[in-house]
């Protein structure tokens, strides 16, 4: 069984409808990329796949939800939002926050188990931040703070983990720190993982599938049959070269101009 099966669904806010027709799924051992320009609703998909908005039309499952109703699925998906701010002054330690991971999942007057405080341990392992657990978040560069995010995600743990955009506003050598720990997470909990990035170069070796969305339009499926030059030329806007170096394959915009 799917762990997400989309079937020509649409969906947006209010009257506008922001992606229509759109089909895909997820199996336990996918690593889904999802991509395309500002705007097209990735951030949208990924709020209709989590049960925050219903579909317009179209039929959904999400871990035997089918995102109609009470939906209780939303606390088994490890979500790092696009955006996630806290006050700076807010006194709470790296451990804090991975921790809080977890509170989804009690009841109202349920105590952390001692089983929590463990897994935040062992989530601070993987994705290598366990000597900063005392650290008050807010001291965090951003690429520790987007670590400390997927530690808090995979809190539970999760049965999908799913990131909008993890290495938005992070250096290059943190950029390769988080998805190294994105990495590491996908095959440590053996989960599925649907990635939103504008850049899917460095997923290109790990991911099996992938959403490329546009204005109006989108592609889905298997990385082989989707990752074209037609496609993404369609896409964007303008060429787009799919090249092999070494045997890895990487999009490359060879000739970008003012629209
Ligand atoms: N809460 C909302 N109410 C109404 N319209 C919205 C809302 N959130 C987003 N939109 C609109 O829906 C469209 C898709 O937005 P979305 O945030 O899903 O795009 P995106 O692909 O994630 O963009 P980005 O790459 O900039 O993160 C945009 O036109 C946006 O203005
Ligand atoms: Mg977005």
């Amino acid at each position: 069984m799917s762990e997400i099966v989309f079937d020509k669904v649409s969906a947006g806010y209010d009257r506008k409808i922001v992606f229509e027709n759109l089909s895909f799924t997820l199996e336990k051992h996918d690593f889904m990329v999802i991509f395309g320009p500002n705007g097209v609703g990735k951030t949208t998909l990924a709020k209709t796949i989590l049960g925050i908005i219903s579909p317009i039309s179209g039929s959904t499952y999400v871990l035997g939800c089918t995102l109609h109703g009470v939906c209780p699925h939303k606390k088994m998906i490890g979500y790092v939002p696009q955006v996630y701010n806290l006050d700076p002054d807010f006194p709470a330690t790296l451990f804090d926050i991975v921790l809080t991971g977890c509170y989804p999942l009690l009841k109202p007057t349920e105590k952390v188990h001692q089983i929590y405080i463990e897994q935040a341990y062992r989530n601070l392992k993987t994705v290598g931040l366990i000597e900063f657990k005392d650290v008050p978040f807010s001291k965090l560069s951003s690429g520790q703070q987007k670590r400390g995010l997927l530690a808090r995600a995979l809190m539970g743990p999760p049965k999908i983990l799913l990131l909008d955009e993890p290495t938005a506003g992070v250096d290059l050598v943190s950029e390769v720190q988080v998805n190294l720990a994105i990495e590491t997470a996908f095959r440590d909990f053996n989960i599925p993982v649907i990635a939103i990035t504008h850049d899917i170069n460095p997923y290109l070796s790990i991911a099996t599938k992938v959403i490329i969305m546009g204005y109006g339009k989108h592609y889905a499926g298997r990385i082989d049959e989707i990752l074209r030059e037609e496609i993404l030329s369609e896409i964007y806007r303008t060429k787009v070269d799919v090249l092999e170096k070494e045997g890895k394959r990487y999009i490359n915009i060879r000739d970008a101009h003012y629209g």
